[in-house]
């Protein structure tokens, strides 16, 4: 790795306080990496930003020393979307973590981007609002790094993504422009969407440094979970509960894999059988009948059990056990790598991409589990492999490039809601053809010297 310049560094010293970078290899390790399987790279340095000012001073630098910025929320990325770029820095964003600004009767928040998920609900919660997609990494996870990523989670059926959400942004530009894109009107037809633009384009574009986000009120909650003794009757549950005109808050598949992984983590015995948790949200009568028309519906496609959380405290296990799906996986295997998928396909599609995933997954020889979000048709799965075991790590990697090529061939899209980062990288073009390369022209024209956390998303 080269070291950082001298000249760079005196005047990275010039823009921030001494407490706000830092050059030592043990912070920098720390950095190196996200939450994907992807090789780490050590930075050359790690900032941390206070003000918007710093951060459009900090690229302005960048931009004419031609040093690669990579933006960092909780650091939680799934594709290596926050693997430091060669010969960059990393910008964490983790100092700007005030909410600056509820508008309860607007249904608005104002915030800087290192405010954490769950923070930001548990300062929402006393004005009775909610900020609703619910990622399963909602105790580490960033409002910025969900913007970069357009992350998505258990209610974005009910609610929507992360862009459904993001009305105004203030984005620094690699030439270190400070600019509003955005209005906080409910609508607007006015000109190109530049917020919906800059959401999902994984620090590439520009660096967001204040957000305005739609909240919705929240509602009464009542959850259930449903075991079904096939894939194809748990769909078909879900395709009926939807067609009756309910719209859930939450519904979510957990497949036989994923269930015996919760079982050894967490010690339970739920059966380990394809599950179904929904959670039904509004007013209290409403959902009470939408909880006895889903009930009756499951009971009638056959379900085995169907059980209503009786207290908040059975309401937060069967939370807890769906929300830690991925860590159970990295604890039972650790030491292990993980070839994870994040593809979505149209609703018809699910059960036949799980199935094509099982398919392969014993064509080749490989364990998968598969879990997500049924209601919206996006599906995870999770192969491990052992670093050292070479063939296996090419037989997941067959496995994941056939899967997605499936979800494709279905109408699908290779990443629902964790982005492209390192690791998705080559099926960008499968899915959008000769449109990527109107991608690129709009990274050209934003970062024409390519200091936006180059590398990711476009293959080289
Ligand atoms: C989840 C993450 C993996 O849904 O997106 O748990
Ligand atoms: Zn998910």
């Amino acid at each position: 790795m080269n070291p950082i310049s001298p000249f760079f560094l005196v005047q990275l010293q010039i823009l921030l306080p001494p407490a706000s970078y830092s050059l030592e290899s043990s912070v920098l390790e720390g950095y190196s990496h996200d939450e994907s399987s992807q090789k780490a790279v050590m930075p050359l340095a790690v900032v941390w930003p206070e003000n918007a000012g710093q951060i459009a001073a900090v690229l302005k630098l960048c931009n004419e020393q031609r040093i690669p910025v990579t933006a960092r929320g909780g650091g939680s990325s799934l594709e290596g979307n926050a693997v430091p770029s060669p010969g960059g820095i990393v910008l964490s964003l983790e100092k700007m973590n005030t909410v600056l600004e509820i508008l309860p009767e607007d249904f608005q928040v104002r915030l800087q981007p290192g405010v954490i998920y769950d923070d930001l609900n548990r300062q929402l919660a006393r004005f009775g609002l909610f900020f609703a997609p619910g990622p399963s990494s909602g105790d580490v996870a960033t409002i910025g790094g969900m913007v970069g990523n357009n992350a998505g989670g258990m209610n974005a059926l009910r609610y929507g993504v992360t862009r459904d959400h993001v009305l105004r942004l203030q984005v620094a530009l690699a030439d270190g422009a400070l600019l509003w894109f955005g209005t906080r009107a409910m609508k607007s037809s006015s000109g190109f969407d530049l917020v919906r633009l800059m959401v999902g384009s994984e620090g590439m574009l520009g660096i967001v440094t204040e957000i305005v986000l739609r909240l919705h009120g929240l509602p009464e909650r009542r959850t259930a979970l449903a075991h079904f003794p096939t894939l194809e009757t748990a769909a078909q549950a879900v395709f009926e509960v939807m067609r009756s005109g309910i719209l859930p808050g939450a519904l979510e598949l957990m497949d036989a894999v994923s269930i015996q992984h919760l079982n050894i983590f967490k010690k339970w015995s739920w059966p380990e059988t394809p599950t179904l948790l929904f959670e039904f949200h509004g007013a209290p009568r409403g959902i009470a009948e939408e909880l006895e028309i889903t009930r009756q519906l499951c009971q009638e496609i056959g379900a085995t059990t169907f059980r209503e959380a009786a207290s908040p405290a059975e309401r937060e296990q069967l939370w807890a056990g769906r929300k830690e799906i991925t860590r159970a996986e990295q604890d039972i295997f650790a030491g292990h790598i993980f070839f994870k998928g994040d593809i979505a396909v149209p609703l018809s599609q699910y059960v036949p991409t799980i199935q094509k995933a099982q398919n392969l997954a014993e064509e080749h020889g490989l364990s998968i589990s598969a879990f997500g979000h049924a209601g919206d048709g996006n599906l995870h799965t999770t192969i491990p492999a052992l670093p050292g075991d070479a063939e296996a790590c090419i037989r997941a990697e067959k496995l994941m490039d056939d899967l997605i090529r499936f979800a494709l061939s279905v109408g699908g899209t290779a990443s629902g809601e964790h982005g492209i980062g390192l690791a998705k990288r080559k099926y960008l073009s499968e899915e959008h053809g000769a449109a990527v390369e109107v991608m690129r022209r709009i990274k050209q024209v934003l970062d024409p010297n390519g200091i936006l956390n180059p590398g990711k998303m476009f293959l080289e």
